[in-house]
């Protein structure tokens, strides 16, 4: 199939900067940007007109829990259906988690996830790592993970009790090894202690609904640990990467320590930025469960526009989705008791348009910043940048032309995903996808799919970026503990023992 091609004519679209130009690729990777390009050879050079559209680095969602075993359940969205609604909606790239049981090996749990993805994701991906218990053996096994396995980002649950959830010492220790090894801390941020005790409250007062799962976890649930989390990060010196922002309160905790300088990161996700809570109190089950996912969305209305001006401004960072997609049928074994509601709802496929209408249309952030939150600054967080997160010569062939002005409504009866229900259902969005290409090969065009199995490969990644260790250094020669310069003590020394 066609391993060439020349976008014409469109605007190129990066990060930091916008320009009309042609963009040519050929094996994969953009070989020339310019002005009208002829290729030397055009003989066999796929054109495809992109004047009037905006020629995008592909969306890079750092957050997807693809065919996740979870809460009893199994996500539903496996690596080929979640990949394959990816590029239907932009996203070129997607970054999920290889999640241990509590004593279980994390090399082990690696290289079970690539099992199931390699054969599967019509898109590159990578994989963040779970440190869900702590041992020697834990802290050897990160070690090679980033040294061999090109894992440099970990992530911790504060919540999750006797599942995943880990404890200060755990958290500080594992904080400690990141620091050592160039990877990025990633924290689920909410106290698991009091939402047990939140929960059984509710349900000893008879809130078995999914309004209950918000109610026992509220808003200063979240910011505790958010805080907590940046004060261990912080100690050690390591950078921090806050998954799923959900709440104006942890947001703020984040903002004030960026304006100290601490290397911290926000990752509000698509629903975060465009819908709230006020879901969970639906008459119907069906939909209020659907939107069950820790933390959980946010009764106050004002939060997603509040936390997408965030976004805007650079106190939140990049955008994932938390994608962990469980039908009707399987949410409905917690249908008396909602603690036991598989945890998760969709973004993957819609990501991009949602954060296009709320975050664009609406006139909050630009093209440019559009594309840094969606892209750029997550390969640059991640260690995958230039090559990913850019269009540029030598990059990977990840683009997306996109329509700024056309329009699509969101629905489950014509979302890319297995899962039966869509939490945007019914939202018009501005900004469509007209052509995804991953790897140099058109693999969505004008809504049809041309998704292979196998396409994509897993992308390693260095330990810290340039981006986090200027950031990292600049802290580590302030804040270095010295030993002050004194007469030892030779007096008397009383001890009781
Ligand atoms: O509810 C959620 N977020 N499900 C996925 C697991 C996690 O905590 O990210
Ligand atoms: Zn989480
Ligand atoms: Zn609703
Ligand atoms: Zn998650």
């Amino acid at each position: 199939s066609q391993n060439k091609i020349l976008i014409k004519g469109g605007k190129v679209v990066n990060g930091d900067c916008s320009f009309l130009s042609d963009v040519y690729i050929e094996d994969g990777v953009v070989k020339d940007i310019g002005v009208n390009l002829k290729p030397a050879k055009p003989e066999g050079v796929r054109v495809i007109d992109a004047s009037g559209k905006l020629v995008i680095p592909g969306g890079i969602d750092t957050h997807t829990h693809l065919q996740f075993p979870f809460m009893g359940s199994q996500s539903i969205d496996d690596f080929y259906q979640g990949t394959k609604a990816a590029v239907a909606g932009g996203t070129t790239m997607i970054i999920d988690f290889a999640i241990p049981k509590k004593g279980c090996s994390l090399i082990e749990a690696y290289d079970t996830w690539r099992s199931w993805a390699d054969a599967k994701v019509c898109c590159d991906y990578t994989l963040h790592v779970g440190v869900t218990w702590w041992s020697d053996k834990v802290k050897e096994e990160m070690g090679v993970l980033a040294k061999e396995k090109g894992v440099n980002s970990f992530k911790m649950f504060m919540a999750y009790k006797d599942l995943y959830m880990i404890h200060d010492t755990e958290l500080y220790a594992s904080f400690s090894r990141c620091k050592e090894l160039g990877a990025i801390a990633m924290v689920h941020a909410e106290n698991g202690d009091l939402i047990a005790e939140g929960a059984k409250k509710m349900l000893s007062m008879g809130i078995t609904g999914p309004e209950g799962h918000e109610m026992c976890r509220p808003e200063e649930v979240e910011a505790e640990a958010t805080q907590r989390a940046i004060t261990i990060a912080s100690l050690v010196s390591c950078p921090l990467f806050v998954v799923h922002v959900m709440s104006k309160s942890s947001a703020k905790a984040i903002a004030n320590a960026r304006k100290e300088g601490k290397v911290v990161f926000g990752e509000p996700i698509a629903a975060s930025l465009s819908i709230d809570g006020t879901h969970y109190w639906h008459k119907d089950w069906s939909h209020a469960a659907a939107h069950v996912m820790g933390p959980p969305l946010r009764p106050d209305p004002s939060t997603p526009e509040h936390l997408m001006r965030l976004l805007a401004n650079g106190d939140l960072s990049v955008t994932g989705t938390d994608n962990c997609t469980f039908s009707t049928c399987q949410k409905a074994i917690g249908k008396d008791d909602f603690t036991k509601i598989p945890n998760g709802l969709n973004g993957v496929e819609d990501r991009m348009s949602v954060i296009w209408e709320k975050g664009v249309h609406s006139g909050i952030m630009d093209e440019n910043r559009f594309v840094a939150v969606t892209s750029t600054v997550a390969a640059k967080i991640f260690n995958l940048y230039p090559r990913k997160g850019r269009i540029a010569i030598g990059s990977d062939a990840d683009i997306v032309i996109w329509d700024p002005e056309a329009t699509r409504t969101i629905s489950a009866k014509t979302h890319h995903q297995a899962v039966n229900i869509n939490v945007f259902e019914g939202m018009i969005c501005h900004g469509v996808p007209l052509v995804t290409i991953s790897r140099g090969k058109v693999v969505f065009e004008k809504g049809v799919l041309h998704a292979v199995a196998g396409h994509g490969k897993y992308i390693p990644r260095q330990p810290f970026s340039d981006y986090v260790y200027k950031r990292i250094h600049q802290r580590d020669q302030v804040c270095q503990p010295v030993a002050v310069q004194r007469e030892p003590y030779k007096g008397e020394v009383i001890s009781i023992s």
